[in-house]
């Protein structure tokens, strides 16, 4: 079993750090989901990410960096691995840094090669939880000037937002392979928005809490969605982030209606919706939050839950028109693909 360290215990954070500049792997919180994290600069370190998680070598890695007012913190840090930095993406980082966001920038062509996948570009963001930020900075004091790190889950599956979800992923490896700092439930729950700025323009490649109004708002200029001409990215994949039992997403009417025509045969299913249902006995019912941030926040979790009942069938009510359930629709519509 890897090693559990609650996060608040005065010497985690230091046996954390030191493992990640000794090129070993650390389970960390940020405020969307956890990573699996290593030295960015450390080629074997990153290798052992792809093989723990299964991951193809070419599916780049975002690469963490420290807050701004640290020595070696994002201010310097972009600038070792990135180089020709749009003015709207500073604008971005000054806005959203430390946060949700992640900015694909072009990289320097002889830093953190492993890291991006072979692409000549590098996803970089600087997190704004604690722990993260604490895991950083003393990493930062040991020479590493960036962790890469992406969710902490086997290629595929949905993403981790507690530490017991990243020690289930990674069961199989030794206390002394893998660290995981538990920091508690991460309070965003889905992954961070990407923008790509290494085309001239903003582009936004996956949705998060972040709408593009925000992002707009920020950097002054329209942000375009993603087209097919983008580098290949794993969480845009069709499918991704799925559980074991099929993901059907459905209006409330006609979740009323299924459950209705099923009746006592509906019991291999779960449904997640936000509409009150009437269904059989024996259906797991479980409310969806009105609230986009408080369904994104238990999203994951959730999808765990309903998924080690043993159900067959994951019913979910397709969530609401508006751009801030953007982040949450990506998801569930990948997790039904
Ligand atoms: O919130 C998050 O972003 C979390 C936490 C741990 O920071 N990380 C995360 O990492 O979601 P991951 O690897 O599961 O997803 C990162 C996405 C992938 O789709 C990856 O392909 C894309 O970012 N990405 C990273 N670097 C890239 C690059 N240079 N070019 C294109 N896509 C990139
Ligand atoms: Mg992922």
């Amino acid at each position: 079993m890897p090693l559990l360290l609650d996060a608040r215990d005065p010497s985690a954070i230091g046996q954390a750090a030191q493992r990640l500049a000794e090129g070993s792997l650390v389970g960390l919180p940020t405020e969307t989901v956890y990573g699996l994290g290593a030295d960015a600069d450390n080629a074997s370190a990153v290798r052992a990410i792809f093989a723990a998680k299964g991951r193809p070598a070419d599916h780049p890695l975002i690469v963490h960096l420290a807050p701004g007012d640290t020595p070696g913190g994002w201010r310097s840090a972009v600038d070792h691995y990135a180089r020709d930095i749009p003015a709207f993406a500073l604008r971005l980082m000054e806005a959203f840094w430390p946060g949700p966001l992640t900015l694909i920038l072009p990289r320097r062509p002889d830093v953190a090669a492993v890291a991006a996948g072979g692409q000549d570009s590098v996803g970089l963001r600087c997190p704004s939880h604690p722990v993260a930020q604490a895991l950083l900075r003393e990493a930062a004091q040991r020479g590493v000037r960036g962790v890469a790190a992406p969710s902490a889950n086997r290629f595929g599956r949905v993403s981790p937002t507690t530490a017991a979800h990243v020690a289930d992923e990674f069961a199989a490896l030794g206390d002394d392979a893998l660290l995981i700092l538990d920091g508690g439930a991460c309070p965003v729950g889905i992954e961070s928005t990407i923008v790509d700025a290494s085309r001239g323009h903003p582009v936004l490649m996956r949705p998060g809490m972040i709408t593009p109004e925000q992002l707009q708002a920020a950097c002054g200029q329209p942000v375009r969605p993603r087209d097919e001409a983008a580098p290949r990215a794993s969480g845009t994949l069709a499918s991704h982030y799925a559980p074991t039992a099929k993901v059907r997403l459905m209006d409330g009417k006609m979740l009323q209606t299924a459950l209705d025509v099923l009746g006592k045969d509906a019991r291999h299913i779960a449904v997640y919706a936000r509409t009150r249902l009437r269904a059989g006995p024996g259906v797991k019912l479980q409310t969806m939050p009105a609230d986009a941030a408080a369904c994104a926040h238990e999203l994951f979790a959730v999808l765990r839950e309903l998924d080690a009942t043993g159900v067959r069938l994951i019913w979910v009510e397709t969530p609401p028109p508006l751009t801030e359930w953007d982040g949450v629709r990506d998801r569930l519509s990948r997790a039904a693909a």
